[in-house]
């Protein structure tokens, strides 16, 4: 049988057709605007992921056997705001996960409200891109929006309703909402009132692999498909990340370099981090995870190679690095303020400690390092709650660079383990349509069968020691800078 994975991303949505022995058979993408409307915000039309997605579909099952596929699943952009209203019309534009508006709401959540409360009803604090703070703010700013609101749903969750016409959510998307009680998998009572939210305008909750409905007769003839074809929840883009690379049941570790930068470290049991900068999100195998969040990460690489140094051989450009290790320039990757561990979304980019001899490849470098060290950040703050971590899966665009790899090994010190199919939340979907389809006994199962290491890169104890010197450096940078940042506002 076929299973399909969509990945709806922040610049594209990625589609992927594997069949039930893990063969990848097609892969297909397609782009569509992303807008800044001011400085911080972010945001993306829903009907362009739809109509985007359809597109794509149409292209990824042209040559196979239409008859065959079984189930469609998703691994979607997280935390993103998406409301109908009652003829599900999209009211506004989706604010997305790195729209860092949500400040004065933020404030409002975890200061008055208060974290300990927070933390209590959801197992997370409030974060300028959750869901919960854009709800809060659409109703201060825009309360003729606001009270036209019929549904409430997170991005891949309106392209599951236009396939299957259910209003469903799973698990681990959810859990970015700051509206779910993570750790019992339900609506948070508490939230909906301080949101002022009806559960009626909240989605039904899945487990991730789970069956939400079958495709549309409208959908299924503009496809060629059949009304049999299983809509499966699927996840947040990370958790299916999570499921593509591997990294289910205990202890489990996966970074994604995307337009965000994720540590991801499952855990067969539920836990917090005391200090709230990991989040604590349900995960897509039935259990639970841990997670930081960089807000730009691959996105900082592309920004430097497309929009400032104009070029888009990004493996040319790497080649030029020879000296890892001693590069004398830092750059803080906080294009778009930054959320895990230091939730400071007045945080900015900066180059530091250029000099006459700076190179082009030297801050080249430091772009990569300084997400590599970004990551770190969360690393220690996953150490220090005694998780210990000697291994971990990659993927996301990123990924594909092994100069960005070895980077992380070193500045982790963790062996980084490459699999066959970096496509990771593309595969992760398919895979839960799999196991949603009766293909594997569970997710945990699916992950053993059809994920396979093909190389691990290894830390070199020379590299790891001259890394550790320039962390202990770079380390210094945001806390002398912070004061500034929120100065210059
Ligand atoms: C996770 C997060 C990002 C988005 C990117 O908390 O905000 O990783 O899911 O798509």
């Amino acid at each position: 049988m076929l299973y399909v994975g969509i990945d709806l991303g922040t610049s594209a949505v990625k589609l992927l057709l594997m069949d039930e022995t893990g063969k990848i058979h097609k892969i297909v993408s397609r782009e569509y605007d992303l807008s800044f409307p001011h400085p911080g915000w972010s945001e993306q039309k829903p009907e362009d992921w739809y109509a985007q997605s359809i597109d794509g579909l149409k292209e990824l099952l042209s040559e196979c056997d239409k008859s065959k596929v079984a189930g469609i699943s998703f691994g979607g952009q997280m935390h993103g705001l998406v409301i109908l209203d009652k003829d599900d019309n999209v009211i506004r534009p989706a604010i997305l996960w790195n729209d860092g508006r949500t400040t004065k709401e933020c404030d409002y959540l975890n200061d008055v409200i208060g974290k300990d409360k927070l933390s209590e009803y959801t197992a997370n604090i409030s974060f300028t891109g959750f869901t919960a703070p854009k709800i809060l703010w659409v109703k201060a700013n825009e309360p003729e929006n606001f009270a036209r609101i019929e549904k409430i749903m997170l991005p891949k969750d309106y392209l599951a309703y236009k396939l299957s016409g259910v209003h469903c959510t799973d698990v681990s998307d959810a859990s970015g909402m700051l509206l779910f009680d993570v750790k019992n998998r339900c609506w948070s009572k508490e939230m909906m009132e301080i949101c002022d939210v009806k559960e009626s305008q909240l989605a039904k909750i899945f487990e991730s692999y789970e069956v939400v409905g079958t495709l549309k007769s409208d959908v299924a003839s503009e496809l060629g498909l059949s009304t049999d074809v299983k809509i499966v929840a699927g996840a947040g883009d990370n958790a299916a990340a999570a499921v593509g690379t591997g990294t289910v049941g205990d202890g489990r570790c996966n970074i994604s370099l995307g337009t965000s930068g994720t540590i991801f470290i499952s855990s067969k049991t539920f836990g917090v981090d005391s200090n709230n900068a990991l989040h604590s999100f349900a995960h897509a195998d039935g259990s639970y995870h841990l997670m930081g969040c960089m807000l730009s990460a691959a996105s900082c690489n592309k920004w430097w190679m497309e929009d400032i140094i104009d070029t888009k051989d990004f493996a040319g450009e790497q080649k030029a690095i020879d000296k890892l290790g001693e590069n004398h320039v830092f750059f803080l990757p906080y294009l778009m303020g930054e959320r895990s561990p230091i939730n400071d979304p007045y945080a900015r980019g900066t180059f530091t400690g250029i000099t006459m001899d700076t190179t082009r490849a030297d801050m080249t470098q430091a772009v990569l390092e300084g997400v590599a060290f970004a990551l770190r950040d969360s690393f220690e703050v996953a150490k220090s709650l005694g998780i210990k971590i000697e291994r971990t899966k990659i993927c996301g665009g990123g990924a594909k660079s092994p100069l960005w790899k070895k980077m992380i090994a070193n500045i982790l010190g963790v062996k980084v383990d490459v699999i066959e199919s970096e496509e990771g939340p593309g595969y992760g979907g398919a895979m839960l349509a799999a196991v949603a389809c009766g293909e594997f006994a569970s997710v945990e199962e699916a992950a053993a069968k059809l994920v396979k290491v093909v190389d691990t890169v290894e830390p070199d104890a020379e590299l790891t020691a001259k890394y550790e010197e320039r962390y202990q450096q770079y380390k210094k940078i945001y806390p002398a800078l912070k004061p500034i940042f929120k100065a210059i506002g």
